[in-house]
């Protein structure tokens, strides 16, 4: 398979600190991987290195081009949505006013209007909410939200950083139920940072683990999962 986003020997600073210290790591076209780890493992500086938003060394390929030194629009433009932690939805606009917004990148208002359908399709609830302020939906609602809007860019990666954080079991099911609907049904590629480790290595093919800004393990989801020591010493589970 090819590989959309190729990164290798990344390192990450803040200020004099540096917190990722050389991590190589794939996501192979149409796949999806997952980055595990702790608190303070690095997980979101990861996410946030490869959109340009930290100073990082090292490379980072997407779709066979250099990304490492571009701003962060244009690595949206190349086609790389974020759900950063957080959400990150506009609380004092509509629904469906962050939906537009999510669309900014794009011209063509029969797509554009096109993917409101699509995007209802795949979360209903939003369709029936999107006149409400996105500050009054429930968390789970405004997680559905913020993936929503990251889908508008029709992105060919979608980074998300612990969509599950704060939700109930039952919505966190729910809500990795779609992403890999969305993934088999449109072929969209993701790079995954958990702490539910048990729910990601479900969803991802292939893992990586954090530990204070070094991959740790590697290997395919599968084979992750089936090792009890692993799970046992790293994974809590
Ligand atoms: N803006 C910042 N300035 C300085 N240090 C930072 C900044 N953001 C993160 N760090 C440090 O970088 C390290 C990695 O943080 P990061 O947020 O990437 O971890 P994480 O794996 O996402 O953790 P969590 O699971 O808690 O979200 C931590 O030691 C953190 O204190
Ligand atoms: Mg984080």
């Amino acid at each position: 398979m090819a590989r959309l986003l190729d990164v290798r020997a990344l390192h990450a600073h803040y200020g004099a600190t540096e917190v990722l210290h050389g991590l190589d790591f794939a996501v192979d076209e149409g796949a999806i991987t997952t980055i595990l780890g702790a608190n303070g493992a690095g997980k979101t500086t990861t996410l946030r290195a490869v959109c340009g938003m930290v100073k990082t060394q090292g490379e980072i390929h997407f779709g066979g081009q250099r990304i490492d030194a571009r701003a962060t629009e244009s690595i949206v433009r190349l086609g790389v949505a974020h759900v950063p932690d957080g959400r990150g939805t506009f609380v004092n606009l509509s629904v469906e006013e962050n939906l537009r917004l999510g669309a900014y990148t794009r011209r063509g208002k029969a797509e554009i209007a096109a993917d409101f359908d699509r995007i209802y399709g795949y979360f209903p609830l939003l369709k029936e909410r999107r006149r409400q302020q996105a500050g009054t939906l429930s968390g789970g609602e405004q997680q559905m939200l913020a993936v929503s809007r990251a889908l508008m860019l029709r992105p060919r990666l979608l980074l998300l950083d612990e969509p599950s954080f704060g939700l109930a079991p039952l919505i966190v099911q729910e809500l990795f139920a779609i992403l890999g609907d969305i993934n088999r049904s449109e072929g969209m590629s993701m790079l995954l940072v958990e702490q539910n480790a048990a729910l990601a290595l479900k969803l991802a093919q292939q893992a990586y683990l954090l530990e204070t800004g070094r991959v740790v393990i590697a290997g395919t989801a599968e084979s992750i999962r089936n090792d009890e020591a692993i799970r046992r010493s790293y994974l809590g589970y």
